[in-house]
Parts: C-alpha cells; structure tokens; sequence
C-alpha cells in the first residue's frame, strides 16, 4: 500500500525553503510515530534536509528509497530514477515522505493520503501540488490544537 504523508497550512504551504515553514512537537511525533522503521520514499532535497535534522545520524526509517535524476551515490538508501515504474510494481507498505516534487509524482498510485492540516498561515515558498481531495474519503480525523490528524483512502472506482 501507497500512503503519502505530510502536514500543510491552510494555504496549502509544506516548505520554507528546504525545510519545514514550523514547528509542531505533536505533528513531529505524529510523523515519528507512523513511520518509524517503515520503508520510505523521499526526493533527494528532503534527503539532504533530514540528514541535516539528524546531524548526518542514520535516518529511523526503514528501507530507504531516495529519488534522484543524477548520479549521486547514496550509501544508506535505494536510487529511485523512474518513480512510475517503481511505484507500479512496489509490492509492499510504503510511505511517501516528500517534497514537493515526490509528492506530485507519487499521487496517481496513493493508496492513502495522511495529512496534518495546520489551521494557521505561515510563510514560505513551497506549496503542495494541487488536488482533488473528493477523489478520497476520510477514515480518520483527531483534532489536536490547531492541528488535524486526518487519514483518507482512495475512492474505489
Ligand atoms: N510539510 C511537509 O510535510 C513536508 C515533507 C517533506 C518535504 N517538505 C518540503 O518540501 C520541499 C522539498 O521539495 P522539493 O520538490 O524541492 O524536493 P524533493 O521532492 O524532496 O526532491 C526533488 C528531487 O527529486 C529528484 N527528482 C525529480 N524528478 C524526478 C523523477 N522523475 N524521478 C526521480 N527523481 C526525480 C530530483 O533530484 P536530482 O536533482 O538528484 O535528480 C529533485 O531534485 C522542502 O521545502 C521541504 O521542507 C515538506
């Protein structure tokens, strides 16, 4: 199962740069929380801003899976080069864990969409891709905050 995670503010901002426009200790946790040893996707930027986060400390995810264009090396993790074709034959749970541009890329074969909605503006530059959010329907939603947990699976057609 396919399953992207992220938080986003009411304008639909995700990234002030290449990091995060805020800081949240619930969404933090929430997001330590489900992925923790799981198997993650991640665009190269996302790479390099958690690796910064974690002062270069080894990522406490599962397999990781970094998605580069280049001919970067990456030690720790799986080159992704064509996301269509290793999204359509990944056979097992995954999260997909950003940016911008991974996301955009990754949403026609999302299973399930976890997303904290931040219910205040911040600023930044970076927004998430727009979507049609009707073509999923709501599973789970925990309001902590100005924060909203919610999860939602894709409408079976
Ligand atoms: N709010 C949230 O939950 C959240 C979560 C994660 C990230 N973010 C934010 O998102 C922003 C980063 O997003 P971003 O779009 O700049 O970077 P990104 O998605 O992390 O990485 C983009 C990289 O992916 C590679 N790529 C692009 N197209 C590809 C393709 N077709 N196949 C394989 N690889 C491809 C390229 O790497 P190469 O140049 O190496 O080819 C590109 O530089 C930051 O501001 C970050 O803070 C927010």
């Amino acid at each position: 199962m396919i399953k992207l995670i992220w938080a986003m503010d009411q304008d639909w901002l995700i990234g002030k740069d290449n990091v995060l426009p805020w800081h949240y200790k619930k969404d933090l946790a929430y997001f330590k929380e489900k992925t923790k040893g799981q198997p993650v996707l991640m665009g190269d930027m996302t790479y390099d801003s958690l690796k910064s986060y974690y002062k270069d400390k080894p990522l406490p995810f599962g397999q990781l899976y970094v998605a580069s264009i280049t001919d970067r090396v990456f030690h720790d993790a799986i080159k992704v080069t064509d996301i269509d074709q290793f999204l359509s034959t990944y056979k097992d749970d995954l999260f997909v864990i950003g940016g911008k541009t991974i996301y955009r890329l990754s949403l026609p074969y999302a299973d399930q969409l976890y997303i904290t909605f931040i219910d205040k503006s911040h600023e930044g530059n970076v927004y998430f891709p727009k979507f049609d959010l009707n073509a999923y329907h709501l599973i789970q939603e925990e309001k902590v905050d100005v924060l909203r947990f919610c999860v939602y699976e894709k409408v079976k057609s």
